[in-house]
């Protein structure tokens, strides 16, 4: 058997926790293989809307297992108020959940250094969701970070006390207030606590055996290949890999191994955060599209940047992946439109036209040439299937599978688990 991977294809936020959550009957296990709390994954069903950061998007599917693999990085406070809050739902989560021993422990002085680096950054700042994900990263390549196996060991609170001098030293450094650490660290100590009640496991040993016994496994994104480290805008991008070679490194999962991947992709663009954005919308058209699309943050609530689709963006991100199947996501949003914008290539300040998303047109302003498209301009509410769809959606549709040389084998057209449409 092997391991199907999903990820986002833009700038993250894309609807990859509905899509799990949609997917997740089909697998026997859900895997979260890179990010933290940075992620926001909202989900809908049975008029319940829910938003998860750390925990993999197929806890509310009983008979499933859930793994955050070791290419997270966690926090434990977060980690607690998100059990806590799924109490509700009666989830077991001795049954459900198992968390690596070789994820990576967000510690509060992480936060403080995310928020220190990027005060010093001024109005070049990432934009970052200041949940200490770029420091815990640093940590981890810099060999000196603390793992969720360690919370086990009898001298853990030796080993925070030396990481914890290391980034006082730096927030000194920045003249950084540290005034709240104390009362942050006593929430930390009582969260490891209740950590240490969860499965904690050998997840690359689970995984691995898991598919040699025939079991079906969905490994979940966070963020977009746009946001990844090495691809994507460089520096505004988050701190680990996105795409799925992350998936194997973030699992313990081969590359023989790695079945379908399905990229997810908004049927326009939004960014939170800075950076580039060739299609972005400063005018009405870019407001309507924030508004009927909900587009503000799930995890700080941030206005969302919103543009059009951007075609040499979504080549890239396919590339580099490897996707074999693609999730249209949010259709809806564009039934307001009279005429929908494509871009398809981008021009340079000299005049050049290029079609490829580069180092070049990451790095300069460039002006998106766009297709005009005639919109669906109605709604998609009553539509249950695809020739239900307005001959313009179809046009749409049919037009960016053949620019992405990919099959586009679900359409969804709003936000709640029903509203999927598969082709
Ligand atoms: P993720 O981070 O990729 O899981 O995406 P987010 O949950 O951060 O953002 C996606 C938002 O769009 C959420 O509020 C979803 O409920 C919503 N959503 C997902 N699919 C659709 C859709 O087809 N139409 C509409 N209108 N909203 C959707
Ligand atoms: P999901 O999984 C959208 C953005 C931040 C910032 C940059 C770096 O919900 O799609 P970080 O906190 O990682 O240091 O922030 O990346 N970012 C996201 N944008 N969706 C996300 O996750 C994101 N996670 C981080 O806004 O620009
Ligand atoms: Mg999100």
């Amino acid at each position: 058997m092997k391991m199907d991977v999903l990820l986002g294809l833009q700038w993250g936020d894309e609807g990859k926790g509905k899509v799990v959550d949609y997917l997740a009957p089909k697998y026997h296990i859900v895997a979260r293989f890179q990010g933290g709390p940075n992620a926001g994954h909202t989900l809908e069903f049975d008029g319940i809307k829910h938003v998860l950061h750390q925990i993999p998007s197929g806890i509310f599917r009983s008979n499933l297992k859930n793994i955050i693999g070791n290419g997270v990085v966690l926090d434990p406070v977060i980690l607690k108020k998100e059990i806590e809050g799924l109490k509700k739902f009666n989830i077991d989560f001795s049954k459900n959940l198992f968390v690596s021993k070789k994820a990576t422990i967000i510690v509060p002085t992480h936060k403080l250094l995310d928020a220190a680096y990027e005060k010093s950054k001024g109005d070049k700042k990432i934009g970052s969701t200041l949940k200490g994900i770029g420091p815990t990263y640093q940590d981890k390549i810099g060999r000196v970070a603390l793992r969720v196996g360690d919370m086990l060991s009898p001298d853990f609170r030796e080993k925070y006390n030396t990481l914890v001098e290391r980034h006082l030293s730096i927030l000194n450094y920045y003249a950084y207030d540290t005034s709240e650490l104390t009362a942050l660290e006593t929430v930390f100590f009582e969260a490891i606590d209740f950590f240490k009640t969860l499965n904690l496991v050998e997840s690359e040993f689970e995984v691995n055996l898991a598919l040699s016994a025939g079991e079906k496994i969905l490994a979940e994104g966070a963020q977009g290949s746009l946001l990844d480290i090495d691809f994507g805008s460089y520096p505004f991008v988050t701190s680990s890999n996105t795409m799925t070679s992350g998936a194997c490194s973030g699992l313990g999962v081969a590359p023989s191994r790695i079945g379908e991947v399905f990229g997810i992709f908004k049927a326009y663009c939004t960014r939170v955060g800075s950076g580039p954005f060739p299609t972005e919308l400063f005018d009405a058209d870019g407001e309507a599209m924030r508004r009927e699309g909900n587009e503000f943050g799930s995890t700080t609530g941030r206005p969302r940047r919103c543009g059009w689709i951007d075609l040499p963006a979504l080549k890239y991100s396919i590339m580099i992946n490897g996707v074999t199947q693609l999730f249209m996501m949010k259709a809806d949003v564009l039934n307001i439109f009279e005429e929908i914008k494509i871009c398809t290539h981008y021009q340079l300040a000299d005049g050049t036209v290029i079609d490829r998303y580069s180092f070049e047109s990451d790095a300069a302003e460039v002006t998106p040439v766009y297709k005009t498209m005639k919109g669906w301009h109605t709604s998609l509410a009553a539509v249950t299937s695809y020739e239900e769809f307005p001959q313009e959606l179809r046009e749409y549709v049919t037009y960016l599978e053949e620019e992405l040389q990919v099959p586009i084998k679900m359409v969804s057209v709003g936000p709640d688990r029903k509203q999927t449409i598969i082709r």
